[in-house]
């Protein structure tokens, strides 16, 4: 089963102006640096195929949502970045737009690379404006539009939709490779498939849940998320952090879950049946691994239980796929991310299982746990939204919009 967009390997794009969307949103620490790169390094094998034949690359981005031409959102730092990891000069040019751009890429040679300014400094980026695109390809001069940035693909911005109206536009290798991977999973797993649901909310999650309901072989539920499921079954939660308002939605995955598996359905939907809690968020917090009926008014459910870490380890062990999103507890303090290193460990250590981990703050949890780029697992999705409404099942405008493959 071919990706149904033409790719970078279907077009003569030999010594090309090519234009290219990357998502570098990086994480950035307190002192503004990049915090971490992943996403710099998932689009490079796009970047060294298009420099190994002939192109002259312009690379277009987002970074943070700035109001304005805010200095702490410039991409000057990301072009550094990429230049090390292209092993290659990669000229920065402080707008995406203009003169300056059709200068400087005029002046560059074939293998050239270079990165312009945020995107979002114009407010016609979040706009869809088709008279930004039409500037963007004027000044750049593209005669191929490469969308590359997977984490920004459920946006229709100009970069991801207007473009495309403008310049022939086909997907990059990372595009390729993390549609295939998520939807593979998807819609032709290797069973059993046990999905892993945590974070914070459930209702930034509806869609996907319900969708797991009809193809995952288990569900297993953790993080704040499985207060409000535990806090619909009856469980009094204490000061947790938790979702009142979602009965009508656990009413429907309940009700789907039953048609699905009867009976089973406290087996399928797999909640915790300890939890670790706290009075209180902080470093200091000591962890108190505790029964459900145990639980008191001024207790925090912070992470999933000392039992409930045994039991998803050896579901998880009966997994030939697993699909992550959302860290198991408030993963930012050690003591809270039991749950989630637990699981992490548990996926790096069968190699035979696929995983495939997303979702933004579960991408950075594993990646700082396994500090190898997230080489421990199959694969660590570099889109937040995208990959959540990849799952859904739900069409991304940055996708459809690309020139379709030849049937
Ligand atoms: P992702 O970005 O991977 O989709 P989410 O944004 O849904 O994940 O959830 C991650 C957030 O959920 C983290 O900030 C984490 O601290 C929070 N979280 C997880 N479990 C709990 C909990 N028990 N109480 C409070 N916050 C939690
Ligand atoms: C992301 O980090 O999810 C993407 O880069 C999109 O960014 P946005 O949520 O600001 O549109
Ligand atoms: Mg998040």
């Amino acid at each position: 089963m071919g990706f149904f967009k033409l790719t970078i390997r279907d077009v003569p794009i030999d010594n090309h102006i090519v234009l290219v969307r990357a998502d570098y949103n990086v994480p950035l620490d307190k002192d503004g640096k990049i915090s971490d790169d992943l996403r710099i390094k998932a689009n490079l094998p796009t970047l060294k195929y298009l420099h190994d034949h002939g192109c002259k690359i312009v690379v277009i981005s987002h970074l943070g949502r700035p109001e304005g031409r805010d200095p702490k959102y410039s991409l000057e730092q990301v072009a550094v970045r990429l230049s090390k990891l292209m092993d290659h000069h990669v000229e920065f040019v402080d707008d995406c737009i203009g003169d300056r751009v059709t200068q400087t890429i005029k002046k560059s040679g074939a293998h050239s690379i270079t990165l312009l300014e945020n995107l979002r400094y114009y407010k016609e980026e979040e706009a869809d404006d088709e008279a930004f695109a039409k500037n963007i390809a004027k000044s750049t001069g593209a005669r191929y539009f490469v969308q590359d940035g997977f984490g920004v693909v459920h946006r229709a911005h100009a970069s991801t939709h207007a473009i495309t109206l403008c310049i022939p536009s086909v997907a990059g290798l990372l595009l390729e490779r993390e549609y295939e991977t998520i939807t593979g999973a998807m819609q032709h797993p290797q069973r059993p498939l046990v999905a892993i649901m945590g974070g914070a909310k459930i209702s930034d999650k509806i869609a996907v849940i319900e969708r797991f309901v009809h193809v995952a072989d288990n569900i297993i539920i953790g993080g704040a998320m499985a207060n409000t499921f535990l806090a619909y079954k009856g469980v009094e939660m204490g000061a947790s952090m938790l979702e009142s308002d979602q009965t009508d939605t656990l009413d429907r995955i309940y009700h789907a879950a039953h048609e699905k598996v009867g009976d089973e359905v406290d087996t399928f939907i797999i909640l915790p049946q300890d939890v670790a809690v706290a009075k209180e968020i902080a470093p200091k917090a000591t962890r108190r691994s505790v029964g459900l009926e145990t639980i008191e008014s001024d207790d925090i459910a912070l992470d999933i239980g000392d039992r409930t870490i045994e039991h998803i380890v050896a579901t998880v062990a009966k997994a030939k796929t697993v699909i992550w999103n959302g860290t198991l507890g408030y993963a930012e303090l050690p003591e809270f991310a039991h749950g989630s290193a637990r699981l992490a460990l548990a996926l790096a250590t069968q190699p035979q299982t696929a995983s495939i981990i997303g979702g933004g703050d579960t991408a950075d949890f594993v990646l700082k746990w396994d500090n190898n780029g997230g080489k421990s697992f199959t694969h660590v999705s570099t889109g937040g939204g995208a990959s959540l409404e990849l799952m859904a099942g739900d069409t991304l405008p940055g996708i459809e919009s690309l020139l379709d493959a030849r049937k």
